[in-house]
C-alpha cells in the first residue's frame, strides 16, 4: 500500500476527533507499529497536529486543510454527489479530468478536488488563477433529464448552493451575478464553468467547475480589481474541506428539488440572490453589447433584458454588467 494510501485510512479513522490505540490504527491501515510511526511523522510534518497520548491513544487535533477523499467524505452527508471522489494535488484543469471521467461513463455525482490547477480555465477561452491550497477546485459531474436548454439553469443551480454555503460556513453575504458569478460586494470570490460532453453511449453529461477563492491574502495585476478571497473578506482561514462538503450537500439538495419539482420552484430562491434583477445593465455577448433594463431571469435561467427601444431579449449566455 502507498504512503498516501495510508495516511487516507488513518485520517478516515482518526477523523473524528477521537482517541484510538496504536493497535486498532495499526489493524485498520494494515501495517505495523514502525509503519505507523513512519505515517504519522509524514502527517505531521504536512501539518496535521497529532496528539499521542500513552494512556489514551492517539487523537487528530487539528486538520491541516489539506484536501483527501477520507477527510472530505468524512461526515458528507449526501446520497451521491461526491461519493465518488478523485482528488489531486496537482492537476491541469478539474473540468478536463471530471470530462474524461464522464465520457468513461462515471456514475451521476462524481466529484474531482484538486489542491492546484496549473491550466485551470475560466469562461470566454480566459485563464483561471488557481495556486496551491489558496482555494477549491472542484468540477462534479451531473447527468439532468433535463433539455440541453436548461443546462444553464443548472450552473445558476450550482452558484446558488456556493452562495448559501459561504453564507453558511463563513458568514459572508455572498451573492450571485448572473450567469454564475458568486461576488462579495463587488468582487468575484467564485467563478463556474459549466461545459457539456457526451459519453460513449451518447448521453450528454454536464460537468459543473467550480474556482472558489479561499485563503489569499491579496491578488496582484489586474485580478486586484475584480476579485477577493473569503480571508479577505473575513481575515480568518476558513478551512476548505467543511466548505467543499457544504457545497456538495447543497448542490445534491438543490439538484434533487429540480428533478423532482422542476426548475421554477428553486429558481424562485436563486433569483433572491441575484443583483442584476430590476437593474440597467450592459451586456456584452459576443461582439454586441445589449444595454437595458433586466426584468428576470426565466425559468431556463436566460436573462430577460427590455432593452431602450422596448425590445424584449431573453439571454442564454454573456457577461453583464450593472450600469450605476
Ligand atoms: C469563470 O470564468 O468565472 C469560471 C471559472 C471556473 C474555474 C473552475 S476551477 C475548477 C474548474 N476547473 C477549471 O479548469 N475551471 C473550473
Amino acid at each position: 500500500m502507498q504512503q498516501e494510501e495510508k495516511e487516507e485510512k488513518l485520517l478516515g479513522t482518526l477523523g473524528s476527533g477521537s482517541y484510538v490505540s496504536p493497535e486498532s490504527l495499526a489493524a485498520e491501515i494494515g501495517c505495523t507499529f514502525a509503519e505507523l510511526e513512519q505515517v504519522v511523522s509524514g502527517m505531521r510534518r504536512k501539518g496535521y497536529e497529532i496528539e499521542c497520548n500513552p494512556a489514551l491513544g492517539l487523537r487528530l487535533l487539528k486538520d491541516s486543510d489539506a484536501l483527501c477523499v477520507e477527510l472530505i467524505r468524512n461526515g458528507l452527508q449526501t446520497t451521491f454527489v461526491g461519493k465518488d471522489i478523485h482528488c489531486y494535488a496537482t492537476v491541469g484543469s478539474t473540468n478536463e479530468e471530471a470530462k474524461s471521467l464522464g465520457r468513461e461513463g462515471a456514475p451521476e455525482g462524481t466529484t474531482v478536488v484538486a489542491d492546484e490547477q496549473t491550466e485551470g480555465r475560466g469562461r470566454f477561452g480566459k485563464n483561471w488563477h488557481s495556486p496551491q491550497g489558496q482555494g477549491i477546485w472542484m468540477s462534479v459531474i451531473l447527468r439532468p433529464s433535463l433539455g440541453v436548454e436548461r443546462f444553464s439553469a443548472i450552473s445558476l443551480v450550482a452558484a446558488y448552493a456556493v452562495s448559501t454555503a459561504l453564507r453558511d460556513s463563513a458568514g459572508v453575504r455572498a451573492l450571485i451575478k448572473w450567469p454564475n458569478d458568486v461576488r462579495i460586494g463587488e468582487k468575484k470570490v467564485c467563478g463556474i464553468l459549466a461545459e457539456l460532453d457526451r459519453d460513449r453511449t451518447g448521453r450528454d453529461f454536464l460537468v459543473l467547475g467550480m474556482g472558489i477563492n479561499v485563503r489569499q491574502s491579496e491578488f496582484d495585476g489586474d485580478l486586484a480589481d475584480v476579485a477577493t478571497s473569503v480571508k479577505m473578506v473575513t481575515g480568518m482561514d476558513v478551512p476548505r474541506v467543511p466548505l467543499i462538503r457544504k457545497i456538495l450537500e447543497n448542490l445534491e439538495r438543490c439538484y434533487l428539488r429540480v428533478v423532482e419539482e422542476g426548475l421554477s420552484e428553486v429558481l424562485k430562491e436563486v433569483r433572491e440572490l441575484c443583483t442584476l434583477v430590476g437593474k440597467q445593465v450592459v451586456v456584452t455577448v459576443g461582439t454586441e453589447k445589449i444595454s437595458g433594463y433586466v426584468q428576470d431571469i426565466d425559468d431556463a435561467g436566460r436573462l430577460i433584458v427590455r432593452t431602450e427601444d422596448g425590445r424584449i431579449r431573453e439571454l442564454h449566455a454573456g457577461e453583464a454588467n450593472a450600469v450605476r
